[in-house]
């Protein structure tokens, strides 16, 4: 083999070897194609689960992974429209909080044994990223990691009009950080609004806004919006008798009118 072909042959195992670099407080994540056997339920921890063990300067940590199916959007007469992308994916995500190296080793359990999927090294950086807010040490005003003070200004967005999925979070968020917002709270709940309801029932998750959740966060990210992800309504505590609420049986042996919520007799 003469040296010209060598050096093609080589360049990409050596970018291989070089280990990708991720900013602390950034994101790191790694997907796998997911091969799901007869009728498994890939959101239904019984039948299969994946998991991220991470190891470096932020000691061993175990991370949940998830099953992913990216999409294409497009804007058909003021609608979106979704196109799957790609087959869907087992995926980890992972945010150091240390530079350094670390470790990752992805794995799968389900009714055959637990199973390697993949394993990787990656750099963490100190890229000066201000990091999550949390509550400062006086409990009452908010701080990134970096102990810079967050200030939050904005409002409850909830959620956009009929159809407009994604691009009804460009123009919100556009304009809300256009007009100095740096803070917005959704909702992720409830069906009978057009909102991102990533829970269609118990054991299922719907994919088409778990992906449009993404794309809303990384808008976010990019206009330096913080977000509040608001988890339950009080709505479905309140329409118990519709049975569209993922935990509807349960909450119905507690609830019996939306009054019970509020007057602490559960
Ligand atoms: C369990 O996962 C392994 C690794 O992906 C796979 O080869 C095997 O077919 C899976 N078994 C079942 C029952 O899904
Ligand atoms: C989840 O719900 C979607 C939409 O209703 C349906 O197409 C899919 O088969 C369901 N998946 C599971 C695992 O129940
Ligand atoms: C952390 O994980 C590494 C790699 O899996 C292992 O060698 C080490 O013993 C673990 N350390 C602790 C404290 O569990
Ligand atoms: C923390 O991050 C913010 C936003 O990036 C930056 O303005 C500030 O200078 C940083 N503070 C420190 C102490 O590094
Ligand atoms: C999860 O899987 C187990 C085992 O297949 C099954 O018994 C259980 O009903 C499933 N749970 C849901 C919420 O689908």
């Amino acid at each position: 083999m003469d040296t010209a072909l060598a050096v093609v042959f080589l360049s990409p195992l050596l970018l291989l070897l070089v280990a990708a670099e991720t900013p602390v407080y950034g994101l790191y994540e790694t997907c796998v194609v997911s091969q799901l056997s007869g009728n498994q339920n890939p959101f239904n921890y019984t039948e299969v689960v994946t998991q991220g063990l991470f190891s470096g300067p932020d000691g061993n940590t175990t991370v949940d992974g998830f099953y992913y199916q990216a999409y294409e959007r497009s804007n058909v007469g003021g609608s979106e429209k979704l196109t799957p992308d790609g087959s869907p994916q087992w995926c980890v995500r992972y945010s150091p909080s240390s530079p350094g190296s670390f470790d990752m080793t992805f794995i799968i359990t389900n009714s055959s044994g637990t199973f390697t999927l993949k394993t990787d090294s990656f750099e963490a950086s100190d890229d000066k990223l201000a990091g999550f807010i949390k509550l400062g040490s006086n409990q009452v005003h908010f701080q990134y990691a970096n102990k810079s003070t967050y200030y939050p200004v904005g409002e409850n967005v909830c959620w956009v009009g009929e159809g407009q999925g994604t691009y009804g979070y460009d123009d919100y968020f556009g304009k809300l950080a256009a007009n100095g917002g740096n803070y917005a709270r959704l909702w992720l709940t409830d069906r009978a609004w057009d909102d991102l309801t990533v829970e269609v029932k118990l054991g299922n998750m719907s994919l088409d806004d778990t992906w449009r959740l993404d794309y809303v966060v990384q808008l976010a990210e990019k206009l330096d919006i913080h977000l509040l992800m608001c988890t339950e309504s009080y709505n479905n505590f309140c329409t118990v008798s519709d049975g569209a609420h993922p935990y509807f049986w349960w909450i119905c042996l507690f609830i019996q009118s939306c009054s019970d919520l509020y007057l602490g007799s559960v």
